[in-house]
């Protein structure tokens, strides 16, 4: 028996068939909302059931309750709120109790809304509540900052799936589910990365599934800060790795089409929850999970699961400590398994490593597999 989705039940918001022309022909008569590409993306998490329970855009109630008590409702956890904003203008035109249009950022009308409540939210308070900051540096309050001022609750009904780069890896979660399925996998653990894949990353991913039957890499393909490194960049690196330091028998490598949130501790647990609707039953959270510059501590995304009734996450995380190379055991390490100082450790910051890739200069195999050291210089290389 695999893990029971979030909530129950793995959401299906997709239309098919009469239904779906019968939609097609409604939303040209329909007022229409036109959204931008972070929210194309929520929308097809939810008719996917990536955000299982969530069956449309949270209501007030369901907001106040997850700033408030980090559940959707008694019972679920859930601890970043699902918004559609508009701005005053727009929402003026739509009728609690009818249908909204929505186009999604490249015109096509992706789904109908039907509009439960309107409301308003102070983004401040959801900015620090989520974000534990009001820092407008920190993207995530930038973007909360940036919603529109009305906040437009209920049910969506989607016409169709969102098509991004690499879509063959693009899997649902009934298809992964279908896939553990097919390989026998009763313990899988998933992996979630918005970067290439390290040494240290690769140790976390290995340690874990010396315990596991399966291991899904899933790096994040929604909507990230502009200075990450792109999208088609990382899956070359994961590719090469995949090709020639995972075995295949278990290990799958799929994207998770979900914009990056950068909320740290609170990002961990919604990482969690999602990797659950996956199919997964363990999920890796290492040092400074989701976390962006320094506002977080290293390990406050391990720390806020004690927070909550592990029956009611029902996925197990597997938390790790700060990894690095250390030259005294030859061997990644933590401080948890190798003795010495930090002179011993061979660990390179993003910062570091994004300098030496500007001069051209590969990071050392001890910190990153030369082949992909070799596609980031000349990424590094090719977009001065
Ligand atoms: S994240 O935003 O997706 O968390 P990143 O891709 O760097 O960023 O990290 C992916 C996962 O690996 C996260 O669980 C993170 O905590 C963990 N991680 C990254 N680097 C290390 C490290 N050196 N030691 C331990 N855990 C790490």
């Amino acid at each position: 028996m695999s893990l029971a989705p979030h909530g129950g039940q793995l959401v299906d918001r997709f239309l098919t068939g009469a239904a779906l022309e019968a939609a097609k022909a409604k939303a040209a008569e329909l007022p229409a909302l036109t959204v931008d590409t972070y929210a194309a993306f929520d929308i097809d998490c939810i008719a996917k059931g990536i955000f299982s329970p969530l069956t449309g855009f949270m209501n007030e109630a369901e907001v106040r309750s997850v700033l408030d008590t980090m559940h959707l409702r008694p019972g679920i956890p859930w601890t970043i709120p699902i918004v559609l904003s508009a701005a005053k203008e727009d929402a003026d035109a739509f009728e609690v109790g009818g249908e909204v249009a929505i186009r999604d950022d490249e015109g096509d009308v992706v789904a109908i809304l039907h509009l439960a409540e309107k409301f308003t939210v102070d983004r401040l308070e959801f900015a620090d509540k989520v974000y534990r900051t009001t820092d407008e540096s920190h993207p995530g309050v930038n973007y909360t900052l940036s919603l529109g001022d009305v906040l437009l609750a209920g049910d969506i009904d989607v016409l169709k799936a969102r098509n991004i780069e690499f879509q063959d890896y693009n899997l649902t979660p009934r298809e992964t589910r279908a896939a553990f399925e097919h390989h026998g996998w009763r313990r899988i653990v998933a992996f979630q990365t918005r970067n290439p894949i390290h040494r240290a990353h690769e140790y976390l991913t290995k340690c874990a599934l010396e315990i596991c039957d399966g291991l899904l890499i899933h790096p994040l393909m929604g909507t990230t800060k502009s200075d990450d490194i792109p999208g088609d960049v990382r899956m070359a690196c994961y590719k090469v790795l995949m090709e020639r330091y995972y075995p295949k028998e278990h290990v799958m490598l799929s994207l998770m089409p979900v914009n990056m949130r950068y909320a740290g501790p609170k990002e961990a647990i919604m990482h969690s929850i999602i990797r659950r609707n996956y199919g997964c039953t363990h999920f890796i959270v290492g040092r400074d999970h989701a976390g962006v510059g320094s506002f977080y501590g290293t390990y406050d995304a391990h720390e806020i699961f004690a927070e909550f009734d592990p029956a009611e996450i029902g996925i197990t995380p597997l938390f790790f400590d700060h990894a690095f190379y250390s030259t005294r055991t030859q061997s990644m390490a933590s401080k948890k398994t190798c003795p010495g100082s930090a002179d011993e450790h061979i660990f390179l910051s993003g910062t570091k490593v994004r300098e030496m890739l500007k001069r051209g200069e590969m990071p050392p195999p001890e910190f990153t597999r030369p082949e992909v050291a070799k596609i980031l210089v000349d990424w590094a290389q090719s977009s001065q």
